[in-house]
């Protein structure tokens, strides 16, 4: 790759051939820095490029090859079809959790006026999918984290969904909010923080506190089953995503609190992904 600040004419086709990146990878950061889509890269492939997204390129790069994920490199990542920003303050949104969003739909679908909470909603990924799939519901969501609140706010205004926002501890965020809610929903952090997967791959660079309880794992999934029976209607659901191997234990903990109906759905990938039961 040209070396920052050297004097060279850098183009589409000299950028991508000194690339060591996966090809898709670097078309996806030549079109972010310039600001083009792909079809005007493939025209003007020979063509001088501006000298400060030739260097905003090779930044991104640099930063790649050091393992950051793309997504926070180009700012966003599409779930349920629709493009969130994605910032270091939030969880990047995986196709894993439109598992529970599907599961989400399919209860609330048709009803009118359904009250629904995502707790730990991050980029408000889960949250605003429900409020554009069924623009009936009433959606709140929840996170402690500020600055999460504010990319999921973001969000909600730029695809334009209906969702009112709370910060604060679990339901402790509610303390304005009236209790009775149809369906609860959250993928809240479940990794054990004895996990060696915290200081690999892409979770590196996510907030610890999106991943980890700092305890089991299954600290914040048993805070969230224990507090929900208070919030949920008679007859209401609570869905939850968990670890890979973590149905067996989330079931026990609904069937503990006194939840009906108990039961786990697998992912895409064929693995008990969410559990859920009714109040
Ligand atoms: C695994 S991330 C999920 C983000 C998003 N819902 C998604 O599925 O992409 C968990 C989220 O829970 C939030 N969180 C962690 N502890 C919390 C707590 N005690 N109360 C409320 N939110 C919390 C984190 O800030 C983070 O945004």
């Amino acid at each position: 790759m040209p070396e920052r600040g050297a004097v060279t004419v850098s183009t589409v086709r000299s950028l991508t051939a000194a690339c060591r990146l996966p090809r898709l990878e670097t078309r996806m950061l030549l079109e972010q820095a310039l600001r083009r889509p792909r079809a005007w890269l493939l025209a003007h492939d020979d063509e001088p490029l501006p000298e400060a997204a030739v260097q905003l390129f090779l930044e991104w790069v640099r930063r790649r090859e050091a393992g950051e994920p793309m997504a926070y490199l180009l700012g966003e990542r599409e779930f349920m079809g629709w493009m969130f920003e994605v910032t270091p303050d939030v969880l990047i949104p995986r196709p894993d959790t439109e598992t529970l969003v599907a599961t989400a739909q399919d209860i609330i679908r048709d009803r009118p006026a359904v009250r629904v909470l995502d707790l730990g909603t991050g980029s408000g990924a889960i949250a605003i999918s429900l409020a554009l799939m069924c623009p009936d519901a009433v959606v709140y969501a929840s996170d402690a984290s500020r600055a999460a609140l504010a990319v999921a706010r973001r969000n909600g205004e730029r695809l334009n969904a209906a969702v009112q926002w709370h910060q604060g501890d679990w339901y402790a965020a509610l303390a304005d909010v009236e209790p009775g809610f149809d369906l609860i929903v959250s993928n809240p952090p479940y990794i054990a923080s004895e996990d060696p997967h915290l200081a690999q791959g892409d979770l590196r660079f996510e907030p610890t506190t999106a991943l980890t309880d700092g305890a089991d794992g299954l600290q914040a999934l048993r805070a969230i089953v224990q507090g929900a029976g208070a919030w949920l209607k008679p007859g209401g659901w609570l869905w939850l995503e968990h670890g890979w191997d973590q149905a067996q234990a989330v079931r026990a903990l609904l069937l503990t609190y006194g939840f009906a109906e108990v039961g786990s759905r697998c992912d895409l990938a064929g693995i008990e992904r969410i559990s859920g039961g009714r109040r």
